[in-house]
């Protein structure tokens, strides 16, 4: 099929990139001159794993432009994958999807518009109205939401749990399915608003299961429980899952802070006040201040302190520092009269406030070099090969927090360190 595909952002280049490489022509627009040049020189603007080689690999089926036009010329389905931030109330921002619809105007030849970007309720609804105001009546719509995670977006899209569509019209639902030919998953059909529904109500639990172990977490640590020993065996109870309970310093990223506060807003502008979920983020704002709180309890004050923050993005695996916990944690650092030195091996942080008061550092060994704390935030695993023994005695006081529960810790302790984890009550506070 000849699809365009609107937004050159994460899930934009990698649904092209997918599609390409299941044998579809595709042409992406975007509206940033940067992204587009350095695509059409063969450069990925963004690191996600394997869509480089992905991009590389399908370069014949693929053409990157500025121009919505030229783009749709040739196209069976336009795909919208532009983004939609908070608004300052905290809506989703649907301005660049309507953007898009309207650059639509005159594509008559379209079989479906497909919207997969993350939006409230209701949005398919509202896209069909303008859809048909355009001329574009007959042009069939779907949502497919996507559930792809960063750092294994690649992997994710190609072998999917369930393909979702939703859509009213079967032309739309035949022209996704058969974008999806070649995936091994099934294609779960639906009306739009519940589509639409089950990406916020995904992100919403993942969140919630997150924040629910941290919780958990901060229990154990008070009444001489381990989180990890309790998630390892909670876990295995099939209807719970292990996943998304590591406990840590909490979710951060462009999905999770944004979805969950879209539901809660989208739930309050319907009359309905969502306590679990607000309960949820609030969990999640707290964990990352607590760290900061323990850092300086086990120092005394963090006032003229000196203390390494290793790993910034909001997980491994991406160069994303969107919504990260760390800017929260050197933020808060700062405001505490710290000094903050930081590493990652990827994030350039924006040099913006609090990152333009931090020193960037260029190992984890540098930034932790006579300081009086360190604090694992993302649990990259080079940090798993760190010499910790003779980071050790170059720290001036070897106060450890790992927020991630990376390091093993009787090794930490082993090796001198005032080690503390989250949710390990041997490791709570020094
Ligand atoms: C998330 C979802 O996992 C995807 O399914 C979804 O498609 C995507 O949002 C989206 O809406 O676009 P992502 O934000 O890329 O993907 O990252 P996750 O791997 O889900 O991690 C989110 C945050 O939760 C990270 O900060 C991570 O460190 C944290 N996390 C995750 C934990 O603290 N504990 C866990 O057990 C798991």
């Amino acid at each position: 099929m000849r699809v365009c595909v609107f937004g050159a952002g994460y899930i934009g280049l990698v649904t092209a990139a997918c599609f390409a490489d299941l044998g579809h022509t595709v042409a992406v627009r975007d509206i940033n001159p940067g992204t587009v040049a350095a695509l059409r020189a063969g450069r990925t603007p963004l690191y996600e794993p394997g869509l480089a080689e992905l991009l590389a690999g399908n370069t014949e089926r693929l053409s990157f432009t500025l121009d919505a036009g030229e783009a749709l010329r040739h196209a069976d389905v336009a795909y919208v994958c532009v983004d939609t931030p908070p608004t300052a109330a905290g809506d989703a921002d649907l301005s660049r999807v309507f953007a898009v619809v309207d650059s639509l105007r005159g594509a008559s030849h379209l079989k479906a518009v497909v919207v997969k970007s993350t939006v409230p309720v209701g949005t398919g609804a509202q896209v069909r109205t303008a859809l048909d105001a355009a001329g574009l009546r007959h042009v069939a719509y779907a949502a497919n939401p996507e559930f792809t995670a960063e750092g294994s977006a690649v992997a994710n899209f190609l072998h999917p749990d369930r393909v979702v569509v939703g859509t009213g019209d079967e032309v739309a639902a035949t022209c996704v399915s058969e974008l999806h030919k070649g995936v091994d998953a099934p294609v779960v059909v639906m009306d739009v608003a519940s589509a639409e529904m089950v990406k916020l109500t995904a992100n919403a639990l993942l969140a919630t299961k997150i924040s629910f172990v941290n919780e958990i977490a901060n229990v154990c640590g008070l009444v001489g429980a381990d989180v990890v020993e309790v998630a390892r065996a909670v876990g295995m109870d099939h209807r719970l899952g292990p996943h998304f309970l590591e406990a840590g310093i909490g979710w951060g990223g462009s999905c999770f802070p944004k979805d969950s506060l879209a539901l809660k807003q989208m739930a309050g502008n319907s009359g309905y006040t969502p306590q679990l979920l607000s309960a949820v983020i609030e969990v999640n704002d707290l964990q990352r201040r607590r760290a900061v709180q323990r850092l300086k309890t086990a120092l005394g004050g963090l006032a003229g302190a000196r203390v390494a923050v290793l790993g910034v993005t909001f997980k491994p695996g991406t160069d994303d520092m969107r919504e990260a916990p760390s800017t929260v944690v050197a933020a808060r650092l700062l405001a505490e009269g710290a000094e903050v030195r930081y590493w990652d091996p990827v994030a350039v942080p924006a040099d913006a406030h609090p990152w333009s008061s931090c020193t960037r550092m260029a190992t984890p060994a540098a930034a932790a070099d006579g300081a009086d704390a360190a604090i694992v935030v993302t649990q990259w695993p080079q940090l798993l090969d760190v010499d910790w023994a003779a980071v050790r005695p170059a720290m001036r006081r070897p106060v450890l927090l790992d927020g991630r529960n990376l390091l093993d810790p009787g090794t930490m302790v082993r090796l001198g360190f005032s080690y503390m984890a989250v949710g390990r009550a041997a490791y709570e506070q020094l």
